[in-house]
This record gives C-alpha cells, structure tokens and sequence, in this order.
C-alpha cells in the first residue's frame, strides 16, 4: 500500500529508534503489532466493515496503514500537529487513509458522531493542558456507543527516575512540561483512580490495563483504557474538576509540585550556566575595553 518508507528523521521523532539497530524495520513491525492488540481489545462481534476509525496523533501512520491494508472495508483517519508527517501520508498513503492536521488546541472542523472508534497510542502521554479540551472533542467526534483506547503510563508503575508514581502519589502528573514534540513533548502520568474519576465521566471505563514496568510487547511499559462512549455532554471545567472527597487529588498535587519545582531548579541551574558559557565572549569584550581605559 505504502510505495516508500518512512523517513528515519520522522520516525525518530515519534520515539521508535531508541530500542533499535533497525527503526524502520521496528518501527513497522511494532505498528502491527500494536494494531493487532488494539483489534483484539474490540469487542468480539466488532468488524470494520462500514466502520469509521480515527487515529489521533497518528505521526506517520505506523498503526493506521495496517487498518488499510487488512481490513479494507472500513474507513481510515489520522490526524496529527505535524506538518511533516501529514504531507508524507498524503503523498504516500492517501488515498486509501483519510489525514489531516489537527490544531494544537480542538475544535476539529469534523462533524458531531463522525467515528465508531477512536485510539490515540502515546497522545494522551503527552498532553500536559490540552487532554481534556481533546477528551471532550474525541466524545463530541465519536457515535453513540462508540469506542475510545488510549494508552497511558503509570498504572503499575512505582517509581519514575527515583520518584514515586504509585497510585497514592499521582493523579494526573506532569513532568518536563516545557520538552517541545520533537523532543517527545512532556511526560504525563496516570492513575487507575484519576482515569476513572475524570475520564470516567465521559466514558465507560470497560477496560484498564496496567502498564508493565519491565516495557515488553505489545504496550512497551504502557498501560491502555478501553472506553465506551457515555450520553450527555461536558464542558472542560466539569472534566477537570477535583473529585470531591478524594484526597488523593491534593496529595498528587503536592507531589506534582514538588517534581515540578525540582525540575525547574535544575532547569535554571542548566540555563544559569548556559546563558554564562553563551555570554563568555561579551565578557571578555568589556575586560579588554575596560584594560584600554586604565592603561
Ligand atoms: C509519541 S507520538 C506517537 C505517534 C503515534 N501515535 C505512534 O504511536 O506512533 C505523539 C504524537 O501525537 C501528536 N500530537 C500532539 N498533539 C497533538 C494534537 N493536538 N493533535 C493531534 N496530534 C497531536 C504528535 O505530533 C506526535 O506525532
């Protein structure tokens, strides 16, 4: 289906080339893979005959070309920020794949109950003030029962870089919020119970799976949630709002600050010495002009 491979460069900014000798090779077969594991979530009677299916924050379409390929009946979509790989499945995998470049910030301009099934691998990941703008949009976009898998870090892990991640110290926790995209974006961290207090308000959680600490397939230390669509409508507020009588949301809270102020001090520390190796020159510009005028 696919005339060419995938640039390396745009491979690489999606992540598959840390683990590889090969990462095109990797790259392509873990994008069967994963398609794979994400059908054998559906449920059993589920065929993509006359189905529509999104791919949100598809990069170059690693999973989405195999929908393509094995299961022609249905409709493929991916969106993504990413100017470059949206041109690259234009020219090399449109037709048959539907792709557009989604904003940083929704609407879509896609109409209400567009898709049956929607999945986003390493997007909500990521998402460090957008997710629930984006969680409401992907409810918005997705039919009545329609089906949403998003993977997630966190559920099932300890410890993150010698920091506590387990269930008591994290909600929704970010780290390295200031990494651009093409440097993996930030760092999000899920809870088993802040996925089901917040996005369970929009979803049906019909499945949750913890991450595995170890990164084996088909998840590579990810966690997944399968969720239904539920009826009704939220706004971003209503989706954002600290479950009441939880404690565990001003404990993560403090602990997100806590990371967060650590972050930032070693940031300032590297930005500090930086903007003073970057500034030597001017330095020794103003010891000579200043020689000259005391000689
Ligand atoms: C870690 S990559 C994962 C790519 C792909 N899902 C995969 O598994 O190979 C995260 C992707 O989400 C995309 N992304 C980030 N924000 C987005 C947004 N608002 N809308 C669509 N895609 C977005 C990034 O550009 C990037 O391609």
């Amino acid at each position: 289906m696919v005339s060419q491979q995938p640039p390396a460069e745009l491979i690489r900014r999606v992540g598959w080339s840390i683990h590889s000798r090969d990462p095109q090779e990797v790259y392509e077969q873990r994008g069967r893979e994963q398609w794979e594991f994400t059908c054998s979530l559906l449920p059993e009677d589920w065929s993509f005959a006359g189905r529509r299916v999104l791919d949100f924050g598809c990069g170059i379409g690693r999973m989405l070309r195999n929908g393509a390929e094995h299961d022609p009946a249905g409709e493929y979509w991916g969106c993504d920020i990413d100017a470059r790989s949206i041109a690259w499945l234009e020219q090399n995998a449109s037709p048959p794949l539907h792709v557009f470049r989604a904003p940083e910030l929704p609407p879509t301009s896609l109409p209400d109950a567009h898709f049956d099934l929607i999945y986003a691998y390493s997007v909500f990941t990521h998402l460090s003030d957008s997710w629930s703008a984006w969680l409401v949009e992907l409810h918005r976009l997705l039919k009545d029962d329609g089906i949403l898998v998003a993977t997630v870090v966190g559920p099932g892990q300890t410890d993150f870089m010698g920091l506590p991640i387990g269930e008591d110290d994290v909600g929704m926790n970010v780290f390295a919020p200031y990494t651009p995209w093409d440097g993996g974006g930030p760092l999000i961290f899920h809870s088993r119970w802040w996925l089901r207090a917040h996005w369970g308000r929009l979803f049906d959680i019909t499945e949750l799976r913890d991450g595995e600490p170890s990164g084996s397939p088909p998840l590579y230390g990810q966690g997944v949630v399968v969720m239904r669509k539920r009826p009704g409508a939220l706004t971003i507020a209503e989706l954002e709002r600290p479950q009441r009588d939880e404690p565990r949301e001003w404990s993560a809270l403090h602990n997100n600050i806590a990371s967060l102020s650590r972050e930032l001090s070693w940031h300032t520390i590297y930005l500090t010495s930086r903007s003073w190796r970057l500034t030597a020159p001017l330095r020794a510009v103003g010891r000579w002009l200043r020689g000259r005028r005391t000689r």
